[in-house]
């Protein structure tokens, strides 16, 4: 619970100074889609690219982040949109730090994605949905989960018995199963590059 007496400070080294000791522009990579679609996978392939190119850069991935900072959260509605609340803000302070951020979470709820760009500065939050149709996702299921879903020894599992709201107009659209992962993680680099973000 926020107090009445925390009073905000302001600190003396801005965004902008870090940011433009880092050449380069801070934004977020929101990665949406469903499990096995390949979030984490082109997520760090991206990764792996802007290090190459000197960026500064850092992913937080759903799967580890559930270990640690949202280890007591599970997946009912109302634990997902913690989830998404949390990590938004770690995103933002990664911002605030003239990272390029990345954030790999199915994040089913266009709400909480709208809520995770209001929290940021015009043009810093950039929707990258890997569109794997669930077909495909279901059988690569890399950690058994479809199978133990399908079965109904995991519940509220997204797809299967828990929503998954397609965004609309995502500033990257990229298709797994119509590409290597290498040339998914190109077009996200060629994207940041086109908008400035990164020389
Ligand atoms: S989110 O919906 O809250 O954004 P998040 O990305 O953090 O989900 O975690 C999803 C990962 O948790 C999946 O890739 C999968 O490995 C695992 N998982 C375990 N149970 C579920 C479930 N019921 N629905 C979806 N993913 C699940």
């Amino acid at each position: 619970m926020k107090t009445e007496n925390t009073v905000w400070h302001d600190q003396q080294v801005s965004k902008a100074q870090r940011a433009q000791l880092k050449k380069q522009k801070p934004c977020l990579l929101w990665y949406t889609g469903l499990s096995g679609s390949g979030k984490s996978t082109v997520a760090n392939a991206v990764d792996a690219l802007l290090f190459e190119r000197g960026c500064h850069t850092y992913l937080l991935d759903g799967d580890n982040v559930r270990h640690g900072l949202n280890g007591d959260l599970g997946f009912s509605d109302t634990d997902r949109i913690e989830n998404i609340r949390r990590i938004s803000e770690v995103a933002k302070l990664f911002i605030d730090s003239g990272m390029i951020v990345s954030t790999a979470f199915i994040s089913p709820f266009a709400s909480d994605r709208q809520m995770a760009a209001d929290k940021l500065a015009q043009g810093e939050f950039i929707e990258v949905y890997i569109d794997t149709p669930i077909a495909v996702c279901e059988q690569r299921d890399p950690k058994g989960l479809y199978k133990m879903a399908r079965a109904g020894e995991i519940k509220d599992f997204t797809g299967i018995s828990s929503g998954y709201d397609v965004p609309q107009a995502p500033q990257i659209h990229i298709k797994t199963d119509e590409k290597s992962i290498r040339a998914c993680a190109e077009q996200i680099v060629d994207y940041l590059v086109a908008q400035g973000f990164i020389q």
